[in-house]
């Protein structure tokens, strides 16, 4: 299936709940393994990514009966994990890689992370210097900037540290050491990243407290094993949300999508674009806030700017927002967005490369992209450069062009949502 093609959609209509959230089912499994006692996760997100997570806690001991969307976990405590016997290959999962990282720089035995091609070739000093302060002992390839990293874990000290990035991912590292460290460690962010961290974390024992863009812990409590039910991944129903908007006649109600506000910037673009999105039946599930999400096909979207403070939220929905610029009126700005060129792929550069193989006008700039808006889009040969987020927002794109659109390396949608080509299919049969 590593070339799909995809051809206009003449309907859009259904309802689909989305995937387990990825970010909260790393974390869940993490958090259970480190905790004393039997953890329970419910909808967990099966997908390659999620899959790294499990693998990695099970060469560190820990054992997870797998259910298929339940694991139960027998978590260890904090220092019941034991030494791998081989090296962890966190695959192509960056929230794997650096939060592992710091658990392991924490635990008293040597470890080596590595992980596929895009993972090694994503910067690593951004957790390894944090890491190194605390008193961690860590060797990684070019000086300390990529994986393969060796640690040497043992005794940390808490720090102060200022984040030069927002990054959920940095910031979730350096807590997780902090578990061990002696004493308080504070981190501050520039802007605020995904929170999932710090709402799980305290749940399950920790001490823990946000204040504005800092957070701190303080070492020295027992994690206890707790249930955690997922909700739905607002990152996966966002390929829903802007295709629902740009397909004429659509109509597609998103059930059961995790809402956080740390990740729903695009919710405020679209809006800003003139998109009428309805939120309805807000609840809160394991400590997230989760909804039902209505769109449908509307005209006259209207361009936006995106500016360096909103980046953080909706990190993760650049790709598709591009979709959503490239049918909206007039000339859609992002800047400040320079974080977009380290994740799975150079986002910047590949949603540049692809849409301008659709006939999109657009300029790319280090920190963004401008995008102008056009009725009709072309259909072309497009490349997924092996990410799983241009994957699915091409795909949308193919939804919207004239005639049929080829995907190739289409597969990296396993990454995050395996069943999205089964999931847009029934929504346009
Ligand atoms: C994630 C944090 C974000 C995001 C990634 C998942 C997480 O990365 O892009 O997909 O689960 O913490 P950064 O924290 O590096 O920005």
């Amino acid at each position: 299936m590593d070339r799909i093609e995809i051809t206009r959609a003449a309907r859009f209509a259904g309802e689909v709940t989305p995937p387990p959230d990825k970010s909260i089912s790393h974390r869940a499994v993490m958090f259970s393994s480190l905790a004393r006692g039997k953890g329970v996760v419910r909808n967990f997100l099966r997908a390659q990514d999620t899959e790294s997570t499990m693998h990695a806690f099970r060469a560190l001991g820990i054992e997870i009966d797998d259910q298929g969307h339940t694991l139960i976990i027998q978590g260890k405590g904090l220092h019941g994990l034991t030494e791998p016997a081989d090296i962890i290959d966190c695959g192509n999962s960056g929230t794997t890689i650096r939060l592992l990282s710091g658990v392991l720089s924490a635990n008293p035995f040597f470890s080596v992370v590595t992980g596929d091609s895009s993972l090694r070739s994503r910067p690593m000093a951004r957790i390894i210097k944090p890491l190194s302060l605390m008193g961690a002992r860590i060797a990684g390839r070019d000086q300390n900037r990529y994986a393969p990293f060796a640690i040497s874990g043992g005794s940390l000290k808490a720090i102060s540290y200022d984040m030069p990035m927002a990054s959920a991912q940095v910031k979730s590292a350096i807590l997780l050491a902090g578990l061990y460290a002696g004493g308080s460690t504070l981190i501050t962010e520039p802007s605020k990243s995904r929170d999932h961290t710090e709402r799980m974390l305290p749940a399950f024992g920790a001490d823990l407290k946000t204040d504005g863009l800092s957070v701190s812990i303080h070492s020295g409590k027992e994690l206890y094993a707790q249930e955690i039910d997922v909700p739905g991944d607002f990152s996966s129903a966002a390929f829903f949300m802007v295709a629902a908007l740009l397909i004429p006649g659509a109509e597609v109600m998103l059930k059961n999508v995790g809402i956080n506000p740390t990740r729903t910037g695009l919710i405020d673009v679209l809006r800003n674009m003139g998109a009428h999105i309805v939120i309805d039946n807000v609840r809160s599930v394991s400590g997230e806030p989760v909804a039902d999400i209505f769109c449908k096909g509307q005209t006259g979207l209207k361009a936006a700017t995106v500016t360096a403070e909103m980046v953080p939220s909706l990190i993760d929905e650049f790709p598709i927002l591009c979709i959503a610029a490239a049918r909206a009126e007039g000339t859609t700005i992002i800047r400040g967005a320079e974080e977009l060129r380290l994740k799975e792929s150079d986002r910047i550069k590949a949603m540049a490369t692809e849409l301008s193989k659709m006939g999109v006008a657009l300029e790319e700039f280090p920190d963004g992209l401008s995008i102008t808006g056009t009725e009709t889009l072309r259909p072309a040969e497009v490349d997924s450069h092996g990410d799983h987020r241009i994957a699915m927002s091409m795909a949308v794109a193919g939804l919207i062009a004239e005639g049929t659109t080829a995907i190739s390396n289409a597969s990296a949608v396993a990454i995050s949502f395996p069943d999205f080509f089964t999931s847009i299919r029934r929504l346009t049969a």
